[in-house]
């Protein structure tokens, strides 16, 4: 079985664009392939994050899990902390990445160019922990929304230079960006992504907002004058974006909205976006609410934890070796 592994950070709680970009993918995946799926709390802190509020949105992003159709059983879930080896090899790679690669990386020079002031060291190294995430594991494939392909693409440099280096040692990975999906666009911006840092609050749906929440925020999603529902990005961006919506919830195609909208306004679209948005919402809620408060969260971290120490300590003692660190 191919073996499939894509973290989130837990900044935050997790809305639609990581549920349709992500979460909902690996629900898919878990039959067909053995999917690792953890909360990487390491890569949350290279920005601040207030302790408590972080503490809470872990719970929740692990309750999230589950009750979007994680299954403990066949998806091995933990924190990322709880596999010390990660931090470990993540070191390791560091050493084995150029500062030149890093210095490339859109997510750090995005924040350079916005001149923010005290961009911590782990922003700057934070692909190198990302590639021993992935690489510890031997994945084949790292299912992620479009902003990531960058961080994994490096993920493979590195896999490479190091097997020349030390000799095969890790499997290359390959990105799998969904077809639909892949970047939920903001309702009230439809030219950003879909973000946890949204500041306005009005173009992000959470997957815990309620549902009057939700539905306006859907309802007031911004558009063009066109007045036609197809899809184009480039011109209508808003309507597309609530399109991707659509078709990810309902396996619609977009030739079938398109044509199931034809002469119709906006204002009805919209209603049956905020409609299928509302029901998978009111699902997920469903689940939260009976799992936030039970031990279901720890017995799938304790499941998960223990699966994937035994993978990571094997794999770096074979690192550790090979770079010559170990006494053998
Ligand atoms: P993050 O919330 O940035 O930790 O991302 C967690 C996962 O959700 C990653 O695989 C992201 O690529 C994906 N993701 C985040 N935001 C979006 C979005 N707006 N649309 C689609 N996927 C997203
Ligand atoms: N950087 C990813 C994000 O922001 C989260 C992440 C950390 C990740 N480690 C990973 C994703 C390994 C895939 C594989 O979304």
């Amino acid at each position: 079985m191919k073996r499939m592994l894509s973290g989130i950070k837990p900044t935050g709680q997790l809305h639609l664009g990581n549920y349709i970009g992500a979460l909902s993918k690996f629900v898919e995946y878990q039959d067909e392939y053995e999917v690792i799926a953890f909360i990487a709390n390491l890569h949350t802190i290279t920005v601040y994050q207030e302790p408590k509020e972080l503490q809470k949105n872990l719970k929740d992003c692990v309750a999230l899990y589950l009750a979007c159709g994680l299954d403990p059983n066949k998806t091995t879930i933990f924190l990322q902390t709880d596999v010390m080896e990660h931090a470990q090899l993540g070191f390791i790679l560091c050493c084995n990445t150029y500062m030149g690669e890093l210095n490339r990386m859109t997510q750090y020079k995005d924040k350079i160019a916005k001149d923010e002031k005290n961009i911590s060291c782990g922003i700057f190294t934070y692909p190198t922990l990302m590639s021993a995430d992935i690489l510890i594991y031997d994945a084949d494939f790292v299912p992620v929304g479009e902003d990531q392909k960058q961080h994994v693409e490096l993920c493979r440099d590195v896999a490479i230079r190091f097997n020349n280096k030390f000799g095969n040692t890790f499997k290359v990975p390959e990105p799998l960006i969904p077809k639909v999906g892949a970047r939920i666009m903001s309702l009230s911006d439809p030219t950003k992504k879909m973000s946890k840092s949204d500041e306005t609050n009005k173009g992000c749906v959470y997957l815990l907002d309620n549902l009057k929440t939700a539905r306006k925020k859907i309802m007031s999603a911004v558009t063009d004058s066109i007045g036609i529902v197809q899809y184009d990005p480039e011109n209508q961006p808003g309507i597309s974006n609530l399109m991707q919506i659509m078709s990810s919830l309902s396996d619609k195609s977009f030739e079938e909205i398109t044509k199931e909208y034809e002469g119709k306004g906006y204002g009805d679209f919209k209603k049956d976006v905020a409609n299928v948005v509302c029901d998978t919402l009111e699902k997920i809620q469903a689940d939260y609410n009976e799992i936030i408060n039970s031990n279901k969260i720890q017995e799938a971290l304790d499941i998960g934890t223990k699966k994937a120490k035994e993978m990571a300590s094997k794999k770096l003692n074979e690192v550790q070796i090979k770079v010559g660190i170990e006494i053998k």
